[in-house]
C-alpha cells in the first residue's frame, strides 16, 4: 500500500472514531485491510506503534485485583504491562494495593479486627484497616478477596497480597518464558501522605526497580501518579519514563491541594498545561471520560481534542479503565467492548488500562487484519 493510501484510510478512520459508530469502524477496518497489501494497519499513536494494552491490577475482571494470579493471567493475555498500585507497610515494604484502606479486597477485618482505625487520607475521613499499620509478616497472613459484588466471588481467600518485588518476578517469569518483554506500571498511592507518616514511596519504588536493573528511559517501566510534585521531584531522579495521571477537569492534585495551589486537573488538560508536564512525564494517563465524554443520560459525546493536544505536546497518551462489563460500558457500544476499544484506538490513543487484557488485546489484533 502506497503511503499516500494509507494516510487517507487512517484518516477516514479517525473520522469514524470521532463521530463514532462502532459497525461503522468495523466496516472501515475490514475495508482497509481488504485494500491493503499489507497486513499491518497502525493506528495514529504518537510514535505510530501499536497502542499498549496495559493490564489494570492484572487481570482484575478476572480474578480479585493486584494478586499473583491477576497478574500471571494479565501476562498470559498478552498485556504489555502489568499494573501495580503500591502502598507501604509499617516496615516499609512497599505492597500491591489500590488503597492504603485494605478491608475492601482482604480479609483483614476477620483476621486483625482491633486494627481498626479513623484516618484522614488525603482530606477524606476513612475507617477501616490500613496497611501501614500492618508488618510485612502481617500483610501475608492476609487472603485477597473481590472488590466489586458483580464479579467472581469464589476466588476469595485463596491469594496472598504481593509486594512490590513480588509483582516485578511475574513480569521477569513470564516475560522469559513468553519469550517477550513485559513491562511494569507501579503507581505511587497517596504519596504525600506516605511522605507525611515516614513512609516515602519514591525512595523505596526506586530502589526496588534499580536493584531489577529498571534505571533508565529505556526500561520497560512507566511511574505514575495523580500528584504532580513527586512527579517532578522523581523527573531530576530517575531517568524512568513518568506518567501523569488525571482526574475530573474539576479536582486538583492533593498536592497542589496541600500547598493551596488552585490548579485543577483541567487546567493541566490544555496546550500549557500539557507543555508544563512534558517538561518532567513522558505521557499522561485521564480517565477515559476525559477523552469521550459520557453525558448525564448515560449517551457518549463527541470525543474532546484531549488526545491532539497531548500528542501535539509530544506526550502519550494512556486512559483508564476499560472493562467489559454492562456495568461499566456505556450504552452506546450495545454491550460489545470491542467497539469501545476500537473507537479509542482509532482516537489515537498509545495505550489502555484495562480489567480484561484478553478483550483489550483481541481488539488490538483488528487493527493488524
Ligand atoms: O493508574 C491508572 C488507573 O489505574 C488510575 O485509576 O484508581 O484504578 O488507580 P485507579
Ligand atoms: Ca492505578
Amino acid at each position: 500500500m502506497s503511503s499516500v493510501s494509507f494516510q487517507a484510510i487512517l484518516r477516514t478512520m479517525t473520522e469514524i472514531a470521532n463521530s463514532f459508530s462502532g459497525a461503522a469502524l468495523c466496516c472501515a477496518l475490514a475495508i482497509a485491510a481488504a485494500q491493503s497489501q499489507s497486513p499491518t494497519i497502525v493506528a495514529p499513536t504518537l510514535h505510530g506503534e501499536l497502542p499498549l494494552v496495559i493490564g489494570h491490577r492484572g487481570a482484575a475482571g478476572h480474578r480479585p485485583e493486584h494478586t499473583i494470579a491477576s497478574y500471571e493471567m494479565a501476562a498470559d493475555f498478552g498485556v504489555d504491562f502489568i499494573e501495580p498500585d503500591l502502598v507501604a507497610t509499617k516496615d516499609g515494604v512497599l505492597i500491591a494495593r489500590h488503597e492504603n484502606e485494605i478491608s475492601s479486597t482482604s480479609d483483614v477485618a476477620e483476621k486483625f479486627l482491633e486494627r481498626r482505625k479513623t484516618k484522614i487520607i488525603d482530606g477524606q475521613q476513612i475507617i477501616g484497616y490500613f496497611a501501614e499499620d500492618f508488618t510485612l509478616a502481617e500483610i501475608k497472613k492476609l487472603r485477597a478477596k473481590e472488590r466489586l459484588p458483580f464479579r467472581n466471588q469464589s476466588w476469595n481467600g485463596i491469594y496472598e497480597i504481593p509486594t512490590f518485588e513480588e509483582v516485578i518476578d511475574v513480569a521477569k517469569r513470564k516475560g522469559a518464558a513468553q519469550g517477550r518483554i513485559i513491562g511494569i506500571y507501579p503507581e505511587t498511592k497517596h504519596p504525600s501522605y506516605f511522605r507525611s507518616i515516614g513512609l516515602a514511596l519514591e525512595p523505596r519504588l526506586l530502589a526496588t526497580l534499580a536493584v531489577n536493573g529498571y534505571v533508565d528511559a529505556a526500561a520497560p517501566v512507566f511511574v505514575q501518579s495523580f500528584e504532580v510534585g513527586n512527579l517532578i521531584d522523581l523527573s531530576k531522579r530517575t531517568k524512568l519514563r513518568l506518567i501523569q495521571l488525571m482526574e475530573d477537569a474539576q479536582a486538583r492534585p492533593y498536592d497542589f491541594v496541600l500547598a493551596r495551589d488552585r490548579r485543577t486537573y483541567g487546567d493541566l488538560m490544555t496546550p500549557a498545561g500539557f507543555a508544563m508536564i512534558a517538561s518532567y512525564a513522558h505521557g499522561i494517563g485521564p480517565s477515559k471520560r476525559n477523552i469521550v465524554p459520557q453525558n448525564s443520560d448515560g449517551s457518549l459525546s463527541a470525543p474532546t481534542a484531549l488526545v491532539a493536544d497531548a500528542h501535539k505536546a509530544g506526550l502519550v497518551v494512556h486512559p483508564y479503565t476499560f472493562r467489559d462489563e454492562p456495568e461499566f460500558l456505556a450504552l452506546d457500544y450495545r454491550l460489545d467492548p470491542i467497539k469501545e476499544y476500537l473507537q479509542f484506538y482509532m482516537l489515537g490513543v498509545d495505550g489502555v488500562f484495562s480489567d480484561f487484557g484478553d478483550t483489550a488485546v483481541r481488539a488490538r489484533n483488528l487493527l493488524l487484519r
